[in-house]
């Protein structure tokens, strides 16, 4: 099986290389600047070349304020990008597994949404992540389409590492305490990505560590683990202003995990323990 990787650069990207890597899995990863996914005749020349049998599309346009300024090219690059990307999965007969985000709901739910809940973003950065979903539905057959949730790991910046030097600082800092999800370990993410496409279980699935909090018990519980002397502060997000509306509550429901055999991810907590010793 060979592998090829979009956004292999990014966060995530990054582990799920690592992942196949280590699993010995034929695989190829590309950052923006070798393989930009807007480009169709450089994809397309990318998938002459190295006949991939899966691709793992992680690039996005994922900063989620800067997106409402920008959405030209986060349209350009996470709705062109995808469609560009699946048809030339179709063309090759290729696997898709898509990354996409707790951030198509609304977030007025209070229970975890599943599946079947209907999507309607309220930020910009949804609104595209929402579009690709639908256009790779509709084009393919042979596709993952995986919905997870405010990533963290060893690459790139990340909320947890953000908080990690807030709370090194001697600076007070707030955090929101009304929006909820479910925290997320890119680790166990690729691992669990890399059991997917090995399946030919098709289709749209929740992935995201188990347990739900609030930014702010994260922070706080990110403070108390690495002793810091700089706890912080709650704060509601009506008083936090930011550019693109953010919805509150995006806990998703893993009953589509359980419905197509997949084992669910480790509790949030533990994976957190996990990714803060690699600090060490
Ligand atoms: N981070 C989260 O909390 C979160 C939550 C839910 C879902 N997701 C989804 O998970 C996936 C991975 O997210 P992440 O946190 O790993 O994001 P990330 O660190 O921002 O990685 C995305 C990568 O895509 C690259 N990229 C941007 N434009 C591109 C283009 N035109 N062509 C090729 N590559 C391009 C970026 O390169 P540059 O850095 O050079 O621009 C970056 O390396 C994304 O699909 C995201 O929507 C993320």
């Amino acid at each position: 099986m060979t592998v090829l990787v979009t956004g292999a650069y990014g966060q995530l990207g990054q582990d799920i290389l690592k992942t196949l890597k280590d699993n010995n899995i034929n695989c190829v990863g590309f950052s923006r600047y070798a393989l930009d996914v807007t480009d169709y005749k450089a994809l397309e020349r990318c998938f002459e070349k190295y006949r991939p049998d899966v691709v793992i599309h992680c690039a996005a346009y994922t900063n989620i304020d800067k997106a409402e300024l920008d959405k030209d090219l986060c349209m350009r690059v996470n709705v062109t990008g995808a469609q560009n990307i699946a048809n030339l999965c179709k063309k090759h007969d290729c696997k898709l597994a898509f990354i996409s985000a707790d951030y198509v709901f609304d977030g007025k739910s209070d229970k975890p949404y599943e599946i079947i809940d209907p999507p309607k973003p309220i930020n910009y950065y949804g609104v595209t992540k929402y579009e690709a979903e639908l256009f790779i539905r509709k084009a393919l057959e042979k596709y993952f389409i995986i919905r997870t949730s405010c990533l963290f790991g060893y690459f790139g910046d990340n909320f947890v590492k953000n908080i990690i030097k807030k709370s090194q600082s001697q600076v007070p800092y707030y955090v929101v305490d009304d929006q909820i999800s479910s925290p997320t370990y890119t680790a166990d993410l690729a691992g669990f990505i890399l059991e997917m496409i090995k399946s030919d279980k098709y289709g749209t699935y929740h992935a995201t560590n188990e347990g739900q909090c609030s930014r702010y018990e994260l922070a706080k519980y990110i403070a108390e683990y690495t002793n810091s002397q700089n706890y912080p502060k709650p704060i509601h997000s009506k008083y936090y202003t930011t550019l693109a509306k953010h919805p509150l509550y995006t806990v998703l429901s893993k009953s589509s995990l359980d419905l197509g055999g997949f084992k669910r991810l480790p509790e949030y907590r533990d994976a957190l323990r996990r990714f803060l010793k690699t600090l060490d």
